[in-house]
């Protein structure tokens, strides 16, 4: 008798969670446990904030219940038990990440399939475990990894802090001693279908900010993404082997491309974003090491791009075959940019030079539209395009960018099949 009470006790707690009903928020609070437990009043505050994020009928489950403490001490396993008691709970659950907290976590892959549908509210902070050393024997690329989860619905307002700094020092970009080595990615999303990740502060990762990865049918909005513009490796959003994605009203600064959009991409489409500092919007870079890309349907309309190394670009190595096609750049100011529309199939991020070679990732029907603004240097259009495999179908229709500074800037092209529509400043005839 005694032992089938304290395993039936046992039982509850490992299952407790804390349901907040829709009528909680609009007035008489009604806490009540699923399988036992208490609640927090801190949370009662968040409920309003809670009801505004989680989908209707979902649960609520909190970290804390599963021992995370915030304020210093590893919280990955109690992230782990909460993401495993979520994961599990056979009616749709919000996973909750209270504000008001620092949790540190180690390297960590949240799994599915799960049994229904998962929403993450980060309200709190995360941050990275500021010691390498917990990546030893793991996936050096790898933080935070969403493995595998339909349905889900990761946001908040909340701030991911990948904590960076010291990656960045052993980065053989910045310290030339150093071997090249990889370095976590903050987020990665890896065969997610159905994923949506909004409101949410992602801020110096150790190196790229969000990895979308072999995903479909992804939103990505409201995202603010910030990292020191010497940071080496930060990209924002990176995107790759994956369908049908729309990122908007995202503002990046960080030290590398703001997005890159990588092979077997397809259906991209990018609106409302402001970059820089950074490297710009890239399409690439593709074909590297004889690799074959493909890149199919692209769109990036309404950015504006300050200060940035290159704006909207298309990179791709020599020896690469594949494509880039179907891309659409519109509605895209520019201000103090570089080399502010740029297609470079001689691209080389290699600390030897890189020979010569007859195979390229063909590069086809790209159109630049209503593009405006300042170049920080002399070409502003830059069609820099393979011997063997020209660009083809590019159009260019009404494009105005001067020098920063004003005066007149050039456009370069080479080996690239132009049609102009409106007025197209600078010209490129
Ligand atoms: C693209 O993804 C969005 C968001 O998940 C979805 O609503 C839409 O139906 C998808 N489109 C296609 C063609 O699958
Ligand atoms: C564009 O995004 C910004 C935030 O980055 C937002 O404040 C603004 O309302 C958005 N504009 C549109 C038209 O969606
Ligand atoms: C075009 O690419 C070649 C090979 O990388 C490079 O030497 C040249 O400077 C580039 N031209 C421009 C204008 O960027």
């Amino acid at each position: 008798m005694i032992l089938f009470f304290s395993l039936f006790i046992l039982s509850l707690e490992s299952f407790s969670c804390v349901v907040y009903s829709d009528q909680a928020v609009a007035g008489s609070l009604k806490t009540f446990s699923l399988r036992g437990l208490r609640a927090k009043p801190a949370y009662y505050e968040e409920l309003q904030q809670i009801a505004n994020f989680k989908r209707s009928n979902e649960k609520v489950l909190t970290v804390e219940d599963y021992g995370a403490k915030g304020g210093g001490v590893d919280d990955t396993m109690a992230f782990g038990k909460a993401w495993n008691a979520a994961c599990s709970s056979d009616t749709p659950i919000s996973l909750l990440i209270p504000k008001g907290n620092i949790y540190q976590l180690k390297p960590i892959t949240f799994s599915g399939p799960c049994l229904s549908d998962i929403s993450v509210m980060i309200m709190g902070t995360i941050e990275a475990s500021s010691n390498p050393s917990d990546w030893n024997g793991k996936n050096q690329r790898i933080w935070i990894l969403f493995n595998n989860v339909n349905n889900l619905l990761v946001l908040g307002g909340g701030t991911i802090n990948g904590n960076g700094n010291i990656w960045w020092q052993k980065s053989c970009k910045v310290d030339k001693s150093q071997p090249c080595k990889d370095a976590p990615t903050a987020l990665t999303f890896n065969a997610c279908n159905g994923l949506t990740v909004e409101s949410l502060n992602v801020i110096n990762s150790q190196q790229i900010h969000i990895m979308f990865e072999n995903s479909k049918n992804v939103i990505a909005s409201s995202l603010s993404i910030v990292a020191p513009s010497n940071s080496p490796n930060t990209d924002g959003i990176h995107i790759a082997r994956t369908q049908n994605i729309t990122i908007n009203q995202c503002t990046f600064a960080t030290g590398d491309d703001c997005i890159s959009i990588v092979g077997g991409s397809q259906d991209v489409h990018a609106t409302n974003i402001t970059c820089g500092p950074g490297h710009g919007i890239s399409i690439g870079s593709l074909g590297a090491e004889g690799s074959t890309d493909q890149v199919l349907g692209v769109t990036i309309d309404t950015a504006h791009l300050i200060g940035t190394s290159n704006g909207v670009h298309i990179k791709t190595w020599q020896g690469g075959s594949g494509y880039a096609k179907n891309i659409l750049f519109k509605n895209i100011k520019m201000s103090n940019v570089e080399n502010p529309i740029i297609i470079d199939q001689n691209y080389c991020d290699s600390t030897k030079p890189c020979a010569q070679q007859k195979s390229a990732v063909q590069v086809s029907n790209v159109q630049y539209n209503n593009i405006m603004g300042t170049s920080a240097s002399n070409f502003a259009i830059n069609f820099n395009c393979s011997k063997s495999f020209p660009c083809s179908g590019i159009i260019l229709q009404d494009i105005n960018l001067i020098k920063n500074g004003g005066g007149s800037a050039k456009s370069f092209f080479a080996n690239a099949m132009l049609t102009n529509i409106g007025t197209v400043i600078p010209t490129t005839s």
